[in-house]
């Protein structure tokens, strides 16, 4: 273990960094066969919605224990179609956890929905259940637990109160692809999973996402609206009209993936396992090599999960440290590494402190967790050097932080 650079003065006072090249939060890992697969695509003469998109959702679905999957432009649009397609109408009330992205509550807006904000479990981060039950109304219309930086939600116990209470569950599992509860895939648990292909996710198209379901109506609406409510196969019954022929039987949008870049997610999925392999091995090093770090609480995953390992994310021991979160983000990008905060609560943003009737103060461990949050660097192109130049810098700045 590093215990390199403890007493050294601060990058941000005139030390030596630990590190000389800044080391970015995620970098996402593109290989050979992507590139293959993309230059394929563009000379195949089809380069928007085809064979390959329609077979990233396919292979998407048998990942997750799925029946359905639709390849669409990213998670939100997902997340937007699965609440369409099951019919979210104006009024109608949506519970998600406060602990997550402006997307999850920006489609419900879209749609007119109401959204309810509940507080999350201490160790998980993720949607406590015994709040969302209590949250529940006449007007609830859906559930979209957030599996929070790669773990899994309590996903058994959040389908159980959705079929006791009549409620579809649309899982926001924009980072949890390849999470596994008690055994099985996330994808496998709830109404719709949306996952993302967002540029630093576990597996990218640069922008990209997909629904999966075990309902193939569903899927079906949710691929129609997907692309303007185009029924593509309405010539079908038209024959006399030939192939030009298409009804538009909803008002659809245009959430297309294009092949492009459906083919650099075909080539991430060959290489799937071995980039969570490393995900899940520099994670095992961080949690090794923080062990002894009084300043900092790291992250904890529950007997029954299998996490994805999408964020590393810290909780700063604020109590024994004189400086705040940001200042302690400022010494560590002085030290060349980069972090982030995920997230800022959903009811703390001017916009829902303006829409939503939430103040700061009603959800105390969504608050907290807030207040100490660092994202560290975690992608899987990372050397086990880079973690621990990682860890040396946290053990500085909190050295030198130390109350
Ligand atoms: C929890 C969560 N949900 C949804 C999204 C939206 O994903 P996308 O960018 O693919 O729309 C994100 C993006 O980072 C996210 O973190």
């Amino acid at each position: 273990m590093s215990v390199r650079g403890a007493l050294d003065p601060l990058a941000s006072r005139g030390g030596s960094p630990v590190r000389e090249s800044f080391l970015p939060l995620a970098v996402p890992s593109i290989g050979e066969r992507e590139k293959q697969l993309v230059l394929e695509t563009l000379d195949s003469g089809w380069i928007t919605t085809g064979p390959k998109t329609h077979e990233l959702g396919a292979r998407i679905a048998s990942l997750t224990g799925a029946r359905h999957g639709v390849a669409v432009n990213s998670a939100t649009a997902a997340l937007h179609l699965g609440l369409v397609a099951l019919g979210v109408r104006p009024g109608d009330e949506i519970v998600t956890s406060t602990y997550t992205f402006a997307a999850c509550v920006n489609v419900m807006e879209h749609l007119g929905a109401r959204p309810v904000l509940v507080d999350v479990e201490p160790d998980t981060l993720c949607m406590d259940p015994a709040r969302l039950e209590a949250s529940i109304t006449p007007r609830t219309r859906a559930v979209m637990p957030v599996d929070y930086g790669g773990h899994p939600c309590d996903l058994d116990a959040i389908a159980a109160i959705g079929s006791r209470h009549g409620l579809p569950i649309v899982e926001d599992a924009a980072h949890a692809l390849g999470a596994r509860w008690k055994g099985h895939p996330v994808g496998s648990f709830s109404t719709v999973t949306a996952f993302s292909f967002y540029a630093t996710k576990n597996l990218t198209t640069g922008e990209g996402g997909a629904a999966v379901t075990d309902d193939g109506e569903l899927a079906e609406r949710i691929s129609l609206l997907s692309l303007h409510g185009m029924n593509r196969d309405a010539w079908k019954r038209y024959t006399d009209t030939g192939s030009w022929y298409y009804e538009i039987t909803a008002p659809g949008f245009k959430y297309n993936l294009s092949d492009v870049l459906a083919a650099i997610g075909l080539g991430q999925l060959e290489r799937f396992e071995e980039m969570q392999r490393r995900r899940a091995e520099h994670a095992a090093r961080y949690q090794a090599l923080l062990e002894d770090v009084p300043e900092v609480r790291r992250p904890r995953t529950r007997a029954d999960a299998l996490h994805a390992w999408h964020l590393y994310p810290i909780a700063l021991e604020l109590e024994r440290l004189t400086c705040d979160r940001a200042r302690f983000i400022q010494e560590l990008r002085a030290e060349n590494i980069g972090s982030s905060v995920h997230f800022i609560p959903i009811h703390l943003h001017p916009h829902f402190r303006a829409t939503l009737p939430y103040r700061e103060g009603d959800f105390p461990v969504a608050e907290d967790a807030y207040r100490r949050a660092v994202s560290l660097p975690l992608f899987p192109g990372m050397s086990p050097r880079d973690v621990e130049d990682v860890c040396a810098a946290v053990r500085k700045v909190a050295g030198h932080y130390r109350r």
